[in-house]
């Protein structure tokens, strides 16, 4: 059983699929793994850690695809060559990828989109949502530090006291709850709101403040899932009510609402951010979704009447090493059960609901549901 670690080639990719601790655990399951020359180095793995993990190295990744029976990656590894019937995982971002889709499975390949995995008990360790959310929520008030040019906590000094930063975040799963956290153990002065009502207790047992419209349509905010709905125009206008006078009076304001298979909402308009101080940072997590603030843009900050609007592309990514760790281990946790360890190969159950639910290509044809080629 051959296992590939590939290189990413994408922009603004800087993480790995495995660690030498994940290939260490691959070697363990009697697999041999091959690493793509430089694939760790913006994740701080040199090649000469893999090798001493065990890994042999390949000059590219055709080479280290080549015959491998599966093979991982951060990014859909879009025209490397496959053999047929190996199985490929990544974070695929299939939505309105047909071509792709059709591309891995021409290739024969088994594409299995990490980010599908299901939110039961027994995925949690697969979970790379999770698991890059947590960090994007931390870096996101780490880079809104950078880009405010005040103090965030309280400092009382000889030459005067220098107040608390106010921030507040919007949207409090997994990133917001994060976000929380981080900018209370910096000394913030920190409210958040959600749509969701199951966020209220979570929010105060971080020590900060909720705040939202919770009327009837809040309380049923909730699916079955544990994801938000999309919110009625009438609640929509309740809630800019509500946050408008708020975020006016905000030194940081941390989006990251997002509804899943839906544009990410609006919930900062062009006059809220001109009602901000100057001085004040916006830092839009949702933006590669369309984004929450309706002047953020993609992979760039940007100055409205001195308000900077923070659109950092792959957030997590930002801290690549810690990212690739995570996401090494998710990859780790889910392969494992896909491999027969006396006879040390790939022997993938089909009718598992982790396979069923994150499988989208196999044996020449899409075959998840939700992806079915239109006409
Ligand atoms: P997400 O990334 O889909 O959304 C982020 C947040 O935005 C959510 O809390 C959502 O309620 C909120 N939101 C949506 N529309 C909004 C609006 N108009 N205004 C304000 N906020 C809005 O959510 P994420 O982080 O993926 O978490 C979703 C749920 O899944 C949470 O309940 C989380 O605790 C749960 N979860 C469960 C896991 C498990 O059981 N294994 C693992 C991870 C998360």
């Amino acid at each position: 059983m051959r296992i590939a670690v590939l290189a990413e080639t994408a922009a603004n990719e800087d993480r790995v699929a495995a660690t030498p601790e994940t290939v260490k655990k691959f070697i363990g399951l009697g697999a041999s793994v091959v690493v793509a020359r430089g694939a760790g180095m913006r994740s701080g793995l040199r090649d000469g850690d893999f090798e001493a993990a065990g890994a042999s190295l390949a000059d590219g990744n055709a080479a280290a695809a080549d015959d491998a029976d599966i093979v991982l990656a951060v990014r859909r590894p879009d025209g490397v060559a496959v053999k047929k019937g190996a199985l490929v995982a990544a974070i695929m971002d299939p939505y309105g990828q047909d071509a792709a889709l059709a591309g891995l499975a021409h290739a024969g390949a088994s594409a299995v989109a990490m980010e599908l995995m299901p939110r039961i008990t027994r995925a949690q360790v697969m979970d790379v949502l999770s698991s890059q959310a947590n960090l994007a929520g931390y870096r996101a008030v780490l880079d809104a530090a950078a880009e405010y040019g005040r103090a965030i906590p309280m400092m009382m000094t000889a030459a005067g006291t220098v107040p608390a930063a106010k921030v507040f975040i919007m949207g409090v799963g997994v990133a917001g709850l994060q976000a929380i956290a981080t900018a209370r153990r910096l000394g913030a002065i920190v409210t958040a709101t959600d749509v969701r009502p199951a966020t209220k207790e979570q929010v105060e047992s971080l020590g900060a403040k909720f705040l939202a419209v919770e009327d009837d349509e809040f309380k049923q905010a909730q699916t079955a899932g544990g994801y938000a709905k999309e919110m009625s125009k009438e609640y929509q206008a309740k809630q800019a009510e509500l946050t408008a006078s708020h975020i006016a009076k905000q030194d940081i304001v941390i989006t990251t609402a997002l509804i899943p298979g839906r544009p990410a909402p609006k919930l900062i308009s062009a006059a809220m951010v001109r009602s901000m101080r100057p001085g004040s940072v916006i830092v839009d997590l949702a933006v590669e979704r369309g984004g929450n603030c309706e002047l953020s843009k993609p992979g760039e900050v940007v100055e409205i009447d001195g308000v900077k609007i923070v659109g950092h592309l792959n957030v997590a990514g930002r801290l690549a090493a810690t990212a690739s760790a995570l996401y090494a281990k998710n990859l780790f946790a889910f392969v494992e059960t896909l491999v027969d360890k006396k006879e040390k190969k790939l022997a993938v159950n089909w009718d598992d609901e982790l396979v069923k639910a994150t499988l989208l290509t196999r044996d020449g044809a899409v075959v998840h549901p939700n992806f079915q080629p239109k006409g």
